[in-house]
């Protein structure tokens, strides 16, 4: 069966090149779905050139700061300039890798707001965390660090990815997707007016979307290196 209107995102991370892009503009085709590719800053440009307009295209990160003596930083504004309408924010490979923590994470969604962009607000618990059975307490302070203090009338995607599904093949089994989804959701629910979008990512594929994307509460797809393989992420945009 068909799920109406997913939204499945592409995280490119530091990959990909005009090549792709082209071949994803020949291939992929808007079916149902809202498609988000979020290229390396360095192909935005070309994504808009390449890509057919149904698919929107986000940035990976953004700084929280608007402007100034930020060397190899990257604002909002300059990503809103480029017409971009989504931006990742708070990855877990941000957090962990860069030392991003809630509070960063909450500015940067603010500063991605105010440049009118969607951010698409990631969080989920690290293997060991999930060993000591931490995952919703987990969800829960990352959710009041980031997402909490954002305005209610705000429009934010969130995207749960647990870390320890990211690129290892491995992913939640089919109740704990629900059960996770539904605890974000019912907090989401308590702080913002409008329905929040809740993504799941990790290990997402082209044998796994269709059943994925059918549980309880998935709100769509971030797709991280199936999203790299033209073939397999278009299966995933038609699923
Ligand atoms: P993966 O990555 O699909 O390769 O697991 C997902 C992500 O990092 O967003």
């Amino acid at each position: 069966m068909k799920n109406n209107h997913k939204i499945i995102a592409a995280n490119w991370k530091m990959n990909g090149s005009e090549e792709l892009l082209k071949e994803f503009s020949q291939f992929v085709r808007a079916k149902h779905n809202d498609i988000i590719i979020c290229p390396p800053f360095t192909l935005i440009d070309s994504a808009k050139a390449f890509l057919p307009s149904f698919i929107k295209i986000g940035a990976q990160n953004c700084s929280e700061e608007d402007k100034g003596p930020f060397t190899g930083e990257i604002s909002a504004s300059m990503l809103q300039e480029k017409n971009v309408s989504h931006v990742l924010i708070g990855h877990s490979e941000r957090r962990i890798l860069f030392k991003e923590n809630d509070d960063v994470i909450f500015k940067k969604a603010e500063a991605a707001i105010k440049s009118k962009l969607t951010p698409i607000i990631c969080i989920g618990e690290t293997l060991s965390e999930k060993k000591s059975n931490e995952t919703l307490k987990v969800l829960n302070y990352q959710i009041n660090g980031s997402l909490a203090k954002i305005n209610r009338c705000e429009k934010v995607i969130v995207a749960y990815e647990p870390v320890w599904a990211i690129g290892t093949g491995l992913t939640p089994d089919e109740n704990e997707i629900k059960e996770t989804h539904l605890y974000i959701k019912t907090k989401l629910d308590q702080h913002f007016n409008a329905d929040t979008p809740i993504l799941y990512g990790g290990s997402a594929n082209a044998e796994n979307c269709s059943h994925i994307i059918s549980i309880e509460n998935v709100g769509g797809l971030l797709v991280g290196g199936a999203s790299l393989k033209t073939r397999d992420f278009t299966t995933i945009c038609n699923c």
